[in-house]
This record gives structure tokens, C-alpha cells and sequence, in this order.
């Protein structure tokens, strides 16, 4: 699939999964808007795309954990007098520990991200697509969508959001033109465990967020609703329709128990 001429937001490139994605949709031709807080970061990658495939590049840095960013996001996108063809909603990040032991503002921050963002912006770029009959929305949900994540309870349910919004967001626009794509990556090869603090929280063998787009991008082309990447994910990801509820959620909380109880209770009070 070529991206020739067409424009991709993307959020959340200036390390991981975002990055590979900015990559790959500019070797396949797309002008890109990188979105993230880290300025330095995503003007170097812009300079690199920029020189190595004559795509135009635009960085946008943006809180956009923060009420009203999305709002100014848009209005700058609007000033650049760019069409966003292309949105790939990829900003997120984890916490690991009980809820009690948490941070309150640090898991409204996360619920902001990783859900707030990702519906402002499908909200803000969607009817413009619609209106065109062309476009493509990628969500990048998690294996965490798939069942509750005891020690990552906010976490796993706001990957269910955007698992859940996202699916039905593609029966929606079936009949438009526009394509939307919920991409479930598992451990990953990021920054992503270094920002959760917790080696706990990766489970499995860690893939390549290289191999994380080619998965994506090759299900958008396909036109698949969600997408699990990696075989040895996808398998996992089955188990909640074949057990019991109680028998996930136990499976859940044993792979990511921390191993120390600063912020977490006894194992005695969370097994079934
Ligand atoms: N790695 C995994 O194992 C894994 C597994 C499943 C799903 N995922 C999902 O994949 C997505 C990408 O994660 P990753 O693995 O690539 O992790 P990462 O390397 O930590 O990247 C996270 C990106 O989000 C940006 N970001 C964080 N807070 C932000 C904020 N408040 N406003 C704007 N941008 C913000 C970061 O840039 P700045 O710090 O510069 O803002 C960075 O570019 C996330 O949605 C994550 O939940 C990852």
C-alpha cells in the first residue's frame, strides 16, 4: 500500500511505535505531522524523513494529556493548511501498582491519553474523512484490551476502550470509504517498559515496533476491524473466550504481579 501525497498525523512518534510508524508511512510516500512533548526528539526524526525521502514534515509538539489540547492541536494542523488523511492514534503509556497505592492524578492522566486523545481526535479528523470518502484511522489498543489487568487496572480498561470504540467505529464507517484499524501490539521492544517502571508488566518475548506496523498496515489493507500482532499474542488474546472470566482475570493478575508489595497487597486478598 502507497501513502503518495497523503498526509499522516501521527501521535506519539518521537520513540517507539510511533516512530517505526512515521517511518514506514513515509517510505510509502506520506507527508507526516509528528505529535508529542518531546520537541528535540521529533525534529530530528522529521530532519532524517525529510532528507531520506523528500516527504514534507511537520512537528507539532503536544501535551495531549492535557483538557483542551486536542482543541489547539487541530487549529494548528488547520493553520499549517494541512488535510490529515491518515491518523494514527499511538500516544499511550502504562502505570504498574494497585489502585489504592496509586497516583490519582497520574491515572487521570493516563485515562486523558489513552482515551480522551484518542476520541478527541477521531471526533475532530473523522467527519472531514467521511466527507471525502477517504481516510485511515489506526488505534493502537493492546493484548491489555483484551481481559481486565489487575495492577494495571487503568490501563488494561482504557486499551478496552479503544479496542471496543475502534470496532465499532469500523462498522460505522464501512459503508464512507474510510478505513479504522485497532492494532493490538504485546511487549514490544520501547521505552515503553522503561516509562511503566516495572519489568513485571512485559510479558512474553518482546517484538520489534517495526513488526508492529507491518502488522497493522498490512490488516488496514486487508480491512479487518482489530488486528493482534505477533501469532504467540493472538493466541493468548483467544483465551478469554474459551475460559472462564474469573480464570482470566486470576491468569492476569499472576503475569503481572509486582514482586515486591510496595504497591500492591497480599497475593491471598486478589486470587480467586
Ligand atoms: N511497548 C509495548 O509493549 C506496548 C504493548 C501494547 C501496546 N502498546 C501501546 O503502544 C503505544 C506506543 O507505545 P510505545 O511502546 O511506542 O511506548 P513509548 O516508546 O513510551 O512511546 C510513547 C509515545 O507517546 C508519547 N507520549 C507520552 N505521553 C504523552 C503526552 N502526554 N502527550 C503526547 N504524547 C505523549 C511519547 O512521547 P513524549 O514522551 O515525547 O511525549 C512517545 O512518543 C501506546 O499506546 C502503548 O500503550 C505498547
Amino acid at each position: 500500500m502507497r501513502f503518495t501525497d497523503q498526509t499522516a498525523l501521527v501521535t506519539g512518534a518521537s520513540t517507539g511505535i510511533g516512530a517505526a510508524f512515521a517511518r514506514e508511512l513515509a517510505a510509502r510516500g506520506a507527508h507526516l505531522i509528528l505529535v508529542a512533548r518531546s520537541r528535540d526528539k521529533l525534529q530530528t526524526l522529521a530532519e532524517d524523513l525529510q532528507a531520506t525521502h523528500g516527504v514534507r514534515v511537520d512537528v507539532l509538539p503536544t501535551d495531549l494529556a492535557r483538557p483542551g489540547a486536542v482543541a489547539h492541536l487541530a487549529e494548528q494542523v488547520s493553520q499549517l493548511g494541512r488535510t490529515v488523511d491518515i491518523l494514527v492514534n499511538n500516544a499511550g503509556f502504562a502505570t504498574h501498582g494497585d489502585v489504592d497505592a496509586a497516583d490519582p492524578g497520574r491515572l487521570h492522566e493516563q485515562v486523558q491519553l489513552n482515551v480522551t486523545a484518542v476520541l478527541d481526535l477521531t471526533t475532530t479528523f473523522l467527519p472531514a474523512m467521511t466527507a471525502r470518502r477517504r481516510g485511515s484511522i489506526i488505534n493502537v489498543a493492546s493484548t491489555a484490551a483484551f481481559q481486565p489487568v489487575p495492577h494495571m487496572a487503568v490501563y488494561g480498561a482504557t486499551k478496552a476502550f479503544v479496542l471496543s470504540f475502534t470496532e465499532a467505529l469500523w462498522a460505522e464507517t464501512r459503508p464512507t470509504g474510510v478505513r479504522v484499524l485497532a492494532v493490538c501490539p504485546g511487549a514490544t521492544e520501547t521505552p515503553f517498559f522503561d516509562v511503566v517502571g516495572a519489568e513485571e508488566a512485559s510479558a512474553g518475548k518482546r517484538r520489534t515496533p517495526e513488526q508492529v506496523v507491518a502488522t497493522a498496515l498490512h490488516a488496514l489493507d486487508r480491512g479487518v476491524p482489530s488486528v493482534v500482532d505477533g501469532h504467540a499474542n493472538a493466541l493468548v488474546t483467544r483465551l478469554p473466550r474459551l475460559v472462564p472470566r474469573r480464570t482470566i482475570i486470576a491468569i492476569a493478575e499472576r503475569t503481572v504481579r509486582p514482586r515486591t508489595s510496595a504497591t500492591t497487597h497480599e497475593p491471598a486478598t486478589t486470587r480467586p
